[in-house]
């Protein structure tokens, strides 16, 4: 979250058919969902209706303690605790939280959830696997715009529950899919492997339920490994690498990436368009030919290269077993190949401003490179 940024939290309990109270009530009761909503409120601005204010007194006989209450009506002679703040619209509220709070969460109930969905930045939802009679509901939680970063399962005594965390997708993600998509760049060497599988498993500890598709560039032309191999020069058959690279691409996008994304699925690719664009530049090729030809597929919501310098990219392949990697350094033998390849991508950075594009410095510990891009995920994603 960048610094001075207001967040705007919906905490509720929702049962399995969206009903959240009944007679102006809650309809259960859990031990450990009160328990919850107290740890993470605690010390913030808490806003709400009317009806769930008076709920809360009766209850309770006062306002909610530690936490400054915040109760919206459109009552101008409405009177009650003095410490309660009074405010006539949802708008007047947020803007009474954050005077004193970067911080404020929106506890209820059905009307100010309504008109609080639009603004809000995460939800914070207890499921509870169970249907129940009441006469208010919650707001569908539309896939296209929340996605869901953690879930925590949990038995109760009779009742089994979830503690669900969504984020508020960004705009930009919103296009005609529910997934994301990251692709991860570099030099050989560069350490890129590795961090994916730690990313890999940074989505999957926010939650279980995150499915994770994995896949690279080249994706299924055995061609293209083929000429990889045919000779060591880095600046031959660039032309024609540049093609297979991208209708190889084309199909993995059909395959794998797009149907992935539509069923809301994170997909990550080792290597994606700015190889080519890295590559076959180096090569002779024109890079905004390159930008253009690959326009129409898909682009990643995140990319990440991860830079290393070109001595070190020697050094590293040098220690390198080469009956592993055989002559797959044709394009890495050179270190003035290597140079322009660390050129182009930076070079694509910036003629790409508009995409998500971030440098990673990889000449530092593995530890500290995935703590850099889980952050940068979190704060994205
Ligand atoms: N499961 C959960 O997590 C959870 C959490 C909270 C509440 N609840 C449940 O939700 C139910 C209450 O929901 P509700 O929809 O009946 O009531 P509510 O949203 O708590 O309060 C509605 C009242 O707020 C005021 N209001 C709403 N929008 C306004 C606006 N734009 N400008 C000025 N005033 C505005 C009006 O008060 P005036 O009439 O005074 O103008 C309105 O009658 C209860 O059953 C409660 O138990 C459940």
């Amino acid at each position: 979250m960048p610094e001075n940024k207001k967040e705007l939290i919906i905490i509720a309990g929702v049962a399995k058919n969206n009903v959240i109270g009944s007679k102006n009530q809650l309809p259960w009761h859990i031990k450990e969902d009160l328990k919850r909503f107290k740890e993470l409120t605690f010390g913030n601005p808490v806003i709400m209706g009317r009806n769930t204010y008076e709920s809360i007194l009766q209850a309770l006989g006062k306002p909610l303690p530690g936490r400054k209450n915040i109760v919206i009506t459109s009552n101008a002679n409405y009177q009650t605790n003095p410490e309660t703040l009074i405010a006539h619209s949802l708008q007047e509220a947020i803007q009474k939280a954050y005077e004193s709070s970067d911080k404020a969460f929106i506890i209820g109930g059905q009307q100010i959830y309504q008109q609080a969905m639009p603004l809000a930045d995460k939800l914070e939802i207890t499921h509870i696997h169970r249907s129940f009679k009441g006469d208010a509901s919650f707001p569908e939680i539309k896939g296209e715009d929340w996605l869901e970063t953690k879930r925590e399962e949990k038995k109760g005594e009779n009742l089994d529950f979830s503690f669900s965390t969504y984020k508020k997708r960004p705009q930009s993600l919103k296009v005609n899919k529910n997934g994301i998509f990251i692709a991860f760049e570099g030099i050989d060497g560069c350490g890129k492997s590795t961090q994916i599988r730690n990313l890999v498993e940074h989505i999957f500890n926010k939650s279980k339920y995150n499915h994770i598709i994995l896949t690279r560039n080249p994706y299924k032309n055995m061609n293209i490994r083929d000429i990889l191999h045919q000779d060591s020069d880095p600046y031959s058959q660039a032309e024609k690498l540049a093609d297979l690279f991208i209708i190889d691409r084309k199909q993995m996008a059909e395959e794998m990436v797009i149907p992935n994304l539509e069923k809301g699925h994170f997909v990550l690719s080792d290597r994606y368009k700015l190889s080519t664009i890295a590559y076959q530049t180096a090569q002779g090729l024109n890079m905004q030919q390159l930008i253009d030809k690959q326009n129409s597929l898909p682009d990643p919501d995140i990319v990440f290269i991860v830079d290393i310098s070109p001595e070190e990219a020697i050094r590293r392949m040098k220690k390198e077993d080469i009956s592993i990697r055989g002559k797959e350094h044709k394009f890495e033998a050179s270190i003035d190949f290597i140079r322009k390849l660390r050129e182009n991508y930076l070079k694509a950075k910036e003629m790409l401003k508009d995409r998500k594009i971030f440098i990673i410095n990889g000449e530092r510990t593995r530890e500290e490179i995935t703590e850099e891009i889980c952050k940068i995920f979190d704060m994205e994603i």
